[in-house]
């Protein structure tokens, strides 16, 4: 049990003891700090609900809270809130307990899912792009998470490789190469093993492909048509397709190691084309499935709905598939291959309604409930001018192009400020690839997931407010002075005693971890995790600062702040590995 989730039920006890539900024990930090370090505002709607004066009732809860020795100090403030502050003793012995163990005091889910987690989701030939960065990094984080507190996650990078990029590339490729025998019907196999075409080629021909299709119906059409037939199953356009993908591939997973991204599957919408027609027939089967002008479609708008929902369109009039069609055939073979209890996406905020169509077809067709598919949408990440964020030239920005930025920039901030001065080029530009990579992700992170944001390098890169790089430099100072207390013969960490009243703020953040996590992993929102770990690195700075550490010359209180430092280290270690953030052992 969390800190709050056991003081809830103490102060829970004492409404029952007086009669009353025990909810209304609920406990949360004070929003006065200064004042306690935890309240309880229950009393008010109690006396409400129970015609009582709040302040009598209040009192009442107080003075059975008051006989327990675990508080230092139970009052009434206003009309009724219950402030609440801990006694030494007990925070130190909870500290302590939390210790003992890897967890650190870190909740663990009491119903524990089979998660399959969809992050990521690149699409074969376009270069990732900053849209994707998001995904990216916010799944990390969550799949991280999930099974830090006990769930057990599939995560999978769904590559788009099935829709109309495809045709737009086959036909593309088509006139500059029109002899290639991919391109001849009357070609029976077996294919090159060797790609038609290199990571460069698929760069220039997709946007190539797709400006002339743009300006030319008759091309488009042309597209529109190949994309049909590589879904029907051409065997040369499957070919070719099959190096696309191979090319495509590579180039995204060395881009999303670099960002420090892994998926447990590389699978694609491609591979739940072969469910479809099998789907089809089942939905129709249902009476799911109506004529609409040639094509196909789900009805999924509901009675009461407050915006207009579309229906899913299953069959275009070519006989081509959809995103929505490979979306719900996916689900399908999700259910066959892994079997979760529930399928979460990690996918840009914009494509709300699309999911909303997915979910309610899928639910309506009785493939998965709609209340264990989880849309967790987010903001974009702007530029200055409040637009999506582009380069300087404005084409989207590529990955690899941003992981140089961030690292050439973290390079002269380090310089900067005297940091990672003296080792060899190697090591340095690996600290700065980290610090670098630490920014951006934090900054993406600490952002709440649902709100856009400004990218700002210069403010992502400071060493001082919640940035990375703070968050890193905390971490190495804390090492350093452990490092420096051992070389001096400090001794060893020791039981923890509360003598200062920086010892006693940084125990209670200590301890509050466990709710971090709980709230992060229910809200599926890591930035209540970065917040925890500002507060962390914050209050051991202070303590760092009014404490003496290695030099306190009493034996009990040196080796009990010796034990803070280490677990303050030892927390934001475990923090940064949640969200997915690789540190430099030194800087
Ligand atoms: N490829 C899509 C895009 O670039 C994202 C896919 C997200 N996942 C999904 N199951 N639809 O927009």
């Amino acid at each position: 049990m969390t800190i709050l989730e056991e003081l809830s039920r103490r102060v829970g006890d004492a409404f029952a003891e007086a009669g009353l539900d025990r909810d209304y024990g609920r406990v949360k930090l004070a929003d006065r700090p200064d004042l306690a370090q935890f309240q309880c505002n229950g009393a008010l709607a109690a006396a409400k609900a129970a015609k009582q004066n709040p302040r009598a009732l209040a009192e009442k809860v107080c003075e059975e809270l008051r006989s327990d020795v675990a508080f230092n100090a139970v009052t009434i403030a206003g009309p009724g809130f219950i402030n609440i502050t801990l006694a030494d003793d007990e925070l130190a012995r909870r500290l302590g307990a939390i210790l003992q163990g890897d967890r650190l005091g870190g909740w663990q889910t009491p119903a524990a899912d089979k998660i399959l987690l969809d992050y990521g989701g690149p699409n074969v030939a376009k270069p990732l792009h900053v849209g994707h960065l998001r995904a990216a990094i916010i799944g990390e984080s969550l799949k991280r998470i999930f099974r830090f507190a006990g769930d057990e996650v599939v995560g999978d990078v769904h590559l788009g490789d099935w829709g109309l990029p495809m045709g737009q590339l086959i036909t593309e490729l088509k006139r500059e190469q029109a002899g290639l025998a991919y391109f001849d019907q009357a070609f029976e196999g077996p294919y090159p093993d060797q790609p038609p075409v290199s990571l460069a080629d698929l760069e220039r021909l997709y946007p190539q492909a797709s400006v002339a299709c743009k300006a030319d119906k008759a091309r488009a059409d042309e597209a529109r048509q190949a994309t049909a037939e590589l879904q029907k199953g051409r065997p040369g356009y499957l070919a070719l397709w099959k190096h696309f993908v191979a090319v495509s591939r590579e180039a995204i997973e060395k881009e999303y190691q670099d960002l420090g991204v892994t998926f447990d599957l590389w699978k694609g919408e491609a591979d739940a084309a072969p469910l479809i027609p099998e789907m089809a027939a089942d939905l129709a089967g249902k009476g799911l499935i109506e004529d609409s002008d040639g094509a196909q479609i789900i009805r999924v708008a509901r009675d009461g709905d407050n915006k207009k929902i579309p229906p899913l369109m299953l069959f275009k009039s070519d006989g081509g598939v959809t995103y929505g069609t490979t979306d719900l055939a996916t689900i399908v073979d999700r259910v066959r291959s892994d079997n979760p209890d529930r399928i979460i996406y990690v996918v840009d905020q914009r494509q709300a309604l699309h999911f909303e169509q997915v979910f309610r077809a899928a639910d309506l067709a009785g493939l998965f409930a709609a209340d264990r598919l989880e849309h967790i949408g987010f903001g974009t990440m702007n530029g200055k001018d409040g637009k999506p964020f582009k380069t300087r030239e404005g084409g989207v920005l590529r990955l690899r192009e941003m992981i140089d930025m961030v690292t050439e920039r973290a390079l002269a901030r380090l310089a900067e400020n005297g940091l990672a001065e003296g080792y060899d080029d190697a090591e340095t530009n690996d600290i700065a690839c980290k610090v670098g990579v630490a920014a951006l992700k934090f900054a993406d992170l600490s952002n709440p997931r649902t709100s856009d944001y400004i990218f700002d390098l210069d403010r992502f890169m400071a060493f001082e407010g919640k940035t990375g790089p703070y968050l890193l430099y905390a971490r190495v100072r804390v090492r350093s002075v452990l490092a420096k207390a051992e070389a001096a013969g400090a001794g060893a960490p020791g039981p923890i005693i509360i003598t200062a009243p920086e010892e006693r703020d940084l125990a209670l953040v200590l301890l509050g971890f466990g709710d971090a996590l709980r709230a992060a992993h229910q809200k599926r929102l890591p930035h209540l995790l970065c917040d925890h770990a500002f507060s962390l690195a914050q209050a051991f700075s202070k303590f760092y600062a009014g404490c003496r550490i290695a030099d306190e010359a009493d034996d009990s209180i040196r080796a009990s702040r010796l034990g803070l430092a280490t677990a303050s280290g030892r927390q934001l270690d475990l923090i940064l590995d949640l969200l997915g953030i690789q540190a430099p052992a030194r800087m």
